[in-house]
């Protein structure tokens, strides 16, 4: 690495779904058929109802900055929102709108990590969080998990991992790349624990609204001294838009609100207004409809992925992932999916980007495509498999 590189920037993980994503597009250059399902973001636009507010607000010219935690109207729609899906109060003094759940992390994290502590994460996990632990100088400590315990931590493994350095958890439900929940019973245990050892709790709930079996429970139904990281990015279809958000406990108010007017100053102003009119009635109920079709889709996928051979542990419930164990076919995951994107135009994401926990021996499939590309994709899996 160049000496003017600072040396943080040694640990940090490329993106090697990145690789295959830059030969899809070549390949859609030279007119080849792409199906993607490597990309961890819904198909569908931006609804239009939230797309006109955002407009509409441009148009005002008004594109100023807004407080550093965010529009107050902002702030109060998404407290209401806790109340009406998870019963718990939470006062608009402890949210804070960010640029995306990334923006949230590097406000969590800035304001809780101090160089050399740990943060406890599951492997296989999303590897953007550990890289931002590293950012902060901060290490984490992976556990690996598997089918036996939902593919996410649990208080027994918190105790066993924790260590003098250990600051705090981090844990993802549903899970990307498993699309698993942590279970109520889990989530509650290992929260108290963290508490017990004077740690921070840090939740991210990013999926949460894609949930197809039963609800997620929210961090905040079992205490106020957690950080819980929530975005606009998936349920709710805007991306593009950076806009998520952070709820902090009480004691951390003051240290984001300072992190954030100085690394952010605000969130995009005309995002922040689409996000208000993304909480209207109409549009979630369109978003349901849409959880509704990933729900359909899940289950055509798992079914089919099933039927040509790969392993797949537990049904996930969440998300829009099926981690797949592809090792009745190979023992590098990473190659297969260069393999059959070159051979057969289907673009997925090899294991080895949520970690090393047998990661090459699985694929992640994102149902981020119609059935009726889906289904071309399981025809051109199972030529590809029959090879
Ligand atoms: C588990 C998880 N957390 C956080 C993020 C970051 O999302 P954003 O910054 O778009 O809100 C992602 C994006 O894929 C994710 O999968």
């Amino acid at each position: 690495m160049s000496p003017h590189i600072a040396r943080r920037m040694e640990a940090f993980s490329p993106f090697y779904v990145m690789e295959l994503l830059q030969r899809a597009k070549q390949l859609e250059a030279q007119g080849k058929d792409i199906i993607h399902m490597e990309i961890g973001e819904p198909d569908y636009p931006t609804p239009i109802n939230v797309l006109n507010a955002g407009l509409k607000h441009i148009q005002t010219g008004q594109i100023k900055y807004t407080a550093a935690a965010g529009l107050p109207e902002l702030r109060k729609k998404i407290s209401s929102y806790y109340q009406l899906n998870y019963a718990v109060d939470v006062s608009p003094e402890r949210i804070f709108v960010t640029p995306g759940a990334s923006g949230a992390f590097l406000l969590a994290l800035g304001v809780s990590l101090n160089p050399g502590e740990n943060i406890i994460m599951a492997d296989p996990c999303y590897p953007c969080n550990s890289n931002f632990v590293q950012f902060f100088e901060g290490k984490t400590q992976f556990v690996n998990v598997d089918a036996s315990t939902g593919y996410q931590l649990t208080a027994n493994l918190i105790e066993q991992n924790w260590s003098a350095s250990s600051r705090g958890v981090l844990i993802a439900s549903p899970s990307n790349p498993t699309g698993t929940l942590i279970s109520e019973l889990q989530l509650k245990r290992s929260i108290e624990l963290v508490n017990s050892l004077d740690g921070c709790f840090f939740s991210d709930e990013i999926y949460h609204g894609l949930v197809y079996d039963k609800k997620a429970c929210s961090a905040l139904e079992f205490s106020d001294d957690v950080f819980v990281i929530n975005s606009f990015s998936k349920y709710f279809a805007m991306t593009g838009w950076r806009v998520g958000w952070l709820i902090v406990p009480e004691h951390f108010i003051d240290a984001v609100e300072r992190l954030a007017q100085n690394i952010f100053i605000s969130t995009s102003t005309h995002s922040q207004y689409a996000a208000l009119a993304a909480f209207s009635k109409q549009n979630l109920a369109e978003l349901n409809l849409r959880t509704q079709k990933f729900a359909n889709r899940r289950d055509f996928l798992y079914d089919n992925l099933l039927r040509l051979g790969f392993d797949i542990a537990i049904k996930p419930e969440g998300a829009f992932y099926i981690y797949a164990n592809c090792s009745a076919f190979t023992n590098d995951s990473f190659q297969f999916a260069k393999d059959l994107l070159e051979q057969e135009g289907v673009a997925v994401t090899p294991g080895k980007d949520f970690g090393k926990n047998e990661a090459n021996c699985h694929i992640r499939f994102a149902y981020t495509a119609s059935i009726a590309k889906m289904a071309a994709a399981i025809e051109r899996l199972e030529k590809f498999l029959c090879r």
